[in-house]
């Protein structure tokens, strides 16, 4: 018998069709009355949306974002129209200005400063410790050996295993250890490349020192607990940097340069040192990088998870931006880990994705890795010239006012004319919702 609470349970879900799924929904959710929006966002092209309908288990419809383009973006000289996948108003606009604004001051400067991924296979090891170590130097060939057919392609396209070691982690857990092994992915984000090879060396260790003379089956025991690649990539790094004349920041927010400068630094160095100011600056910044992130089809949860691995790594949570005055000149800065690939996943799939890409100029990885750092440095320097000028709510409640007009069902007209009306007045729910009400 069911208990309340407990009658929705589906066996095989994940076999009915896309019809059936969406009846057993309604029916069970929605009291048997039907919705078409969720057949109202099917592409109208059947082989288009069979594409999208595969990126995943059990899909019944798609969910849009906006996907908008940051114009005039300055890049080591070269110039870039940003592909942007963001729901948040304001976030693309600030995009915009800070580009306008950098790229008569030479632009933004970026460099690699390392492109490695790290992947761990996790072991308990009861033993002699000794006899693991010389075991795994003297069987290191072999666990490359074993993984030749995994990384050909990769080492064709110039990647591959970079280093493997044994890692003793018995402080941390007893018996515990590790195989930390070290990649280039090149151009691929690399998550099934880097996965494949631990598992072989997770089945190559278990092999060999089964065969090894060294133990016999009494004098050690083995277990492996997992084989996975990190999504922490400290080594995976990218600088972006902008720097101009104090001069020509003259009066920006009605300050001089200087004042302007200091005032920039001040609240850097409040985010340096004061993990809830961090939390929200850092959260600015990933409001570029993840748009950017999304548009080139890359895994934003893994950047996420990795980027503010990052910004603690000192045991502090820190802002991932950084700004100085030296010999009057004004530098502002980012350094931050990105594993981006643009080949692979979903990047040759999804069409949006592949528009992406060539929006950028067909980027390799380190190529993307630096648009990615620019777009966050760019959000970045909106974010904070507003708050130390303006404040922030003047422009996002301006571009938040198109939100509110809509969720009011504004018709076109009221919307051109309260957009005029609040040019000059404070944008909040109710002050919208009085003026149109006025208006109606
Ligand atoms: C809002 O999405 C992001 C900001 O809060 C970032 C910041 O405060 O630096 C404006």
């Amino acid at each position: 018998m069911n208990k309340k609470g407990f009658e929705n349970k589906i066996e095989g879900f994940s076999k009915i069709s896309k019809e059936e799924k969406i009846k057993w929904i309604e029916k069970n959710y929605f009291n048997n009355v039907s919705n078409p929006i969720l057949k109202n966002y099917w592409n109208n092209d059947d082989s288009l949306q069979k594409i999208h309908d595969e990126f995943t288990e059990n899909t019944l419809s798609n969910f849009y974002l906006p996907l908008g383009v940051a114009p005039n973006f300055l890049i080591d000289n070269k110039d870039y129209t940003i592909p942007m996948v963001i729901e948040e108003s304001s976030v693309i606009a600030a995009a915009c200005k800070a580009a306008k604004f950098w790229r008569n001051k030479g632009g933004f400067k970026t460099s690699i400063l390392n492109f490695k991924k790290t992947g761990q296979v996790h072991f308990i090891f009861k033993g002699d410790k000794q006899k693991l170590n010389i075991f795994f130097k003297n069987n290191k060939l072999k666990f490359y050996e074993d993984c030749k057919e995994i990384s050909s392609n990769m080492k064709k396209r110039g990647g591959g295993i970079l280093n493997i070691e044994l890692l003793d982690k018995t402080h941390d857990i007893d018996n515990y250890f590790q195989i930390n092994a070290v990649f280039d992915t090149v151009d691929s984000m690399g998550a099934n490349f880097i996965n494949s090879c631990l598992e072989q060396f997770a089945s190559t260790l278990k092999n060999e020192i089964n065969q090894c003379s060294d133990f016999t089956n009494s004098d050690y025991s083995l277990e492996i607990i997992m084989s996975i690649l990190s999504n922490y990539v400290p080594e995976c790094l990218v600088r972006a940097e902008v720097s101009c004349d104090l001069s020509e920041i003259d009066q920006t927010g009605g300050l001089s340069g200087k004042e302007y400068a200091n005032k920039f630094i001040q609240a850097i160095n409040i985010a340096k040192t004061q993990t809830s100011r961090a939390v929200t600056h850092n959260k600015g910044i990933m409001n570029g990088i993840d748009s950017v992130v999304i548009a080139t089809g890359n895994d934003f949860r893994a950047i996420e998870a990795g980027v503010h691995a990052y910004a603690a790594k000192s045991g502090m949570y820190k802002s991932l931006t950084d700004a100085c005055v030296k010999n009057n000149t004004f530098k502002f800065w980012i350094e931050i880990p990105l594993a981006l690939g643009t080949v692979g996943g979903i990047t040759n799939l999804h069409p949006l994705v592949k528009w992406s890409l060539e929006l950028l100029k067909n980027p390799n990885a380190k190529e993307l890795m630096k648009i990615v750092a620019v777009a966050g440095l760019a959000q970045n320097f909106g974010a904070v010239n507003s708050l130390i000028t303006t404040g922030i709510q003047k422009g996002h409640m301006k571009m938040h006012l198109i939100n509110i007009l809509n969720s009011l069902n504004a018709s076109e007209d009221e919307k051109t004319k309260l957009i005029d009306f609040f040019k000059n007045n404070i944008v909040s729910f109710s002050s919208v919702k009085n003026e149109l009400e006025k208006l109606r």
